[in-house]
């Protein structure tokens, strides 16, 4: 607009100082002339002004149509659902605590679908929630697939590096610890202390020693749960030997899934032996080996207490 007036002001001057050399009937036809075309651009200015002034009054009409969408589109939320500003906000602090649902999740204000967590009996899911559906539609929820939530890593591998055992009914003892991610198993007294309830997983495998011998040799073990008699063995392996003249060598494995409550206690023991021992490291490292680890937790357990 100012550009416009500019022009039509320089436009004036020129034809100004164009005429003064001319016969007055000349310059008075040139005045009008001149009258004329600045008529016709003044003109031309207003209307695009009207025509601007036009587009903006329309632009403000649309928003107040968009800001009177909104308004009702509020007031039929409110109506609908009978949300009041006090209800919104118990429902995003529910008392039951953690949602269990994409129906819970819809009910606390969730308005976006996606993946979403929730906990499920014992542990946390993951669950798509399309929250375009009512809460009664079935395909509101699809279940996903279990979340592998841990509140802390369990896991351990102990070994006897050097020295030779052979002590009956008493916890075997380690000195090494390759890895002991949470500090549940203790090495000076072999005992695993679960800190969480759950599923794990326990494997030794070791060496057993067999003296010479005209008769059998024997060595039973067993892996033990919160008991110091050969009853509470959870499972047991035995090796023997019989009618050898030489020093014999063989290998023990034992292995088990164990569901275990916190504080329950997993350890090793020779239930018996005879004319055998647990042979040591031999320079290699240690033959005995006993690891373990928690396979999955009951989390939600583990949250209630
Ligand atoms: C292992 O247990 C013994 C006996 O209860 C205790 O004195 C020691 O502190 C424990 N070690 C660790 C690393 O917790």
């Amino acid at each position: 607009m100012a550009r416009a007036a500019f022009a039509i002001l320089w436009c004036a001057c020129w034809s100004i100082t164009a005429i003064a050399g001319l016969s007055l009937e000349k310059q008075m036809q040139q005045l009008v002339e001149n009258y004329e075309v600045l008529a016709a651009k003044l003109e031309a200015v207003e209307q695009q002004n009207m025509r601007s002034l036009e587009a903006q009054a329309i632009h403000v009409q649309n928003l107040e149509r968009k800001i009177q969408q909104q308004a009702s589109l509020l007031t039929a939320l409110r109506g609908g659902n009978q949300i009041t500003r006090a209800d919104a906000e118990t429902r995003q602090t529910p008392a039951t605590g953690m949602p269990r649902s994409c129906s819970d999740l819809k009910a606390r204000g969730h308005t976006l679908s996606g993946l979403y967590l929730i906990m499920g009996a014992k542990t946390v899911e993951t669950v798509y929630c399309d929250l375009r559906k009512s809460e009664s539609d079935p395909t509101l929820q699809t279940w996903i697939g279990f979340a592998d939530v841990k509140s802390m890593p369990v896991y351990f591998n102990a070994l006897r590096s050097s020295t030779t055992f052979k002590q009956v009914q008493v916890p075997i003892p380690f000195d090494v610890a390759r890895v002991n991610v949470g500090g549940a198993m203790n090495l000076s007294t072999g005992k695993f202390t679960a800190p969480r309830v759950g599923k794990y997983f326990f494997i030794f495998t070791g060496t057993a020693s067999f003296l010479p011998s005209a008769g059998r040799s024997s060595l039973n073990m067993g892996l033990c749960l919160n008991g110091n008699s050969f009853g509470d063995i959870v499972t047991y392996g035995l090796s023997d030997e019989s009618n050898s003249n030489v020093y014999q060598q063989e290998s023990l494995t034992l292995q088990s899934t164990l569901h275990l409550n916190a504080g329950d206690q997993v350890w090793l023991q020779i239930g018996f032996l005879s004319g055998s021992f647990l042979e040591g490291g031999g320079g290699f490292g240690g033959t005995n080996h006993f690891s373990g680890w928690l396979l999955e937790e009951d989390i939600s357990q583990s949250l209630t207490g």
